[in-house]
């Protein structure tokens, strides 16, 4: 459905009901696992989106900085090496590090269309509007989809560069990033290249610091996913009953943040005719945020049939974007 025409064309694969839908989906399921879980992707309205750019200014959360100093060095040698006329963007957010990519474009005199896709429809459409008015002749198809059920049905056409920023790549548990990857390779054609962010393994302390920072952001944050079940599906969770929590699990290698009952409680979801029980101190998992080895990210490429062309390491060693191809 397209829902405006130039100069930005919004294309939404979740509007109507299929956002509480498929939240309705993942809540019923969730709810009935033990431990309880909820997927990363429902933190996203646009509080949700507004809560994590500020986390990405907090001292605490390193991996926004170091993504933008690896781009400030090297974004011109992307674009040569990606030769793309057409940037499409999963998990695009607010775009803050786009700029560079898409002005290195620019400047190689490639760019002609940006493809932003996101769950968030409000975050999305703002950064469309604003790319559009920032880059004259740029063709902006922001799409709202969710980039694990929908990749098949993004556009195929010109010679693109995918870039997956952010490091959100590690919020997929590693099954559902194979399914992803894999996924992805297959709506790829030759010329084409992929982008990817990725947050390396480090000293435990600095990740449970990022996850838990001393101003609350990212607790309120996790929080909100809440919120937005409590909105979309009339359930009655008291966000300020569940305390956050943020550990690092050094055999998976990932961060877990998780939200804690401070008491015993029963919570009503009415649009799944649903009551959800939580015992005093019950924990469920909002997001797993996997962090990465070189060696291991590249595995995982090559298994879902890409090839690594490069890679670039901030100086300290805390983060990397991978280049591919298929
Ligand atoms: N790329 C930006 C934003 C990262 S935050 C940056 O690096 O700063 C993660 C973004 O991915 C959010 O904007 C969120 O709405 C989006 N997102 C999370 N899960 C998604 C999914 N399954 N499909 C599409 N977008 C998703
Ligand atoms: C979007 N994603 C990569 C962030 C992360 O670091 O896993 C989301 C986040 N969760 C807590 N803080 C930030």
């Amino acid at each position: 459905m397209s829902i405006s025409q130039s100069p930005v064309q919004l294309i939404d694969h979740l509007g109507g009901e299929h956002l509480r839908e498929a939240l309705g989906r993942d809540v019923r399921a969730g709810m009935a696992a033990t431990p309880k879980w909820l997927p990363p992707k429902w933190f996203y309205d646009e509080a949700g989106s507004d809560l994590f750019s500020r986390i990405t200014r907090l001292p605490e959360y390193y991996p926004a900085r170091r993504e933008l100093a690896i781009l400030r060095r090297h974004a011109l040698d992307i674009a040569v090496r990606s030769g793309a006329d057409t940037l499409v963007e999963l998990g695009s957010g607010t775009g803050e590090k786009t700029v560079l990519l898409l002005d290195a474009l620019s400047a190689r005199g490639t760019l002609r269309a940006y493809t932003p896709v996101d769950v968030d429809a409000v975050t999305l459409g703002d950064a469309a509007r604003r790319f559009a008015s920032r880059y004259r002749g740029l063709t902006v198809r922001a799409i709202c989809a969710d980039f694990e059920a929908h990749l098949p049905l993004l556009p195929r056409t010109g010679r693109r560069l995918v870039a997956f920023l952010g490091g959100t790549v590690g919020n997929l548990v590693p099954q559902a990033r194979e399914v992803f990857l894999k996924e992805l390779r297959a709506t790829l054609c030759p010329g084409d290249t992929f982008l990817l962010g990725a947050d390396l393994v480090k000293d435990p302390g600095r990740l449970v610091a990022a996850y838990d920072d001393a101003a609350g952001v990212t607790a309120a944050f996790n929080r909100n996913v809440l919120r937005v079940i409590n909105r979309e599906l009339g359930a009655r969770f008291e966000p300020e009953a569940f305390e956050h929590v943020a550990l690092y699990d050094e055999r998976r290698e990932w961060i877990e943040m998780r939200l804690r009952a401070s008491r015993a409680m029963r919570v009503p979801i009415p649009a799944l005719d649903l009551w959800v029980s939580f015992a005093a101190g019950e924990e469920m998992r909002t997001e797993v945020s996997a962090k990465f080895r070189l060696g291991g990210l590249r595995r995982e490429l090559m298994n879902a049939g890409f090839r690594v062309e490069r890679h670039y390491t901030d100086p300290t060693g805390d983060f990397t974007l991978v280049l591919a191809r298929v």
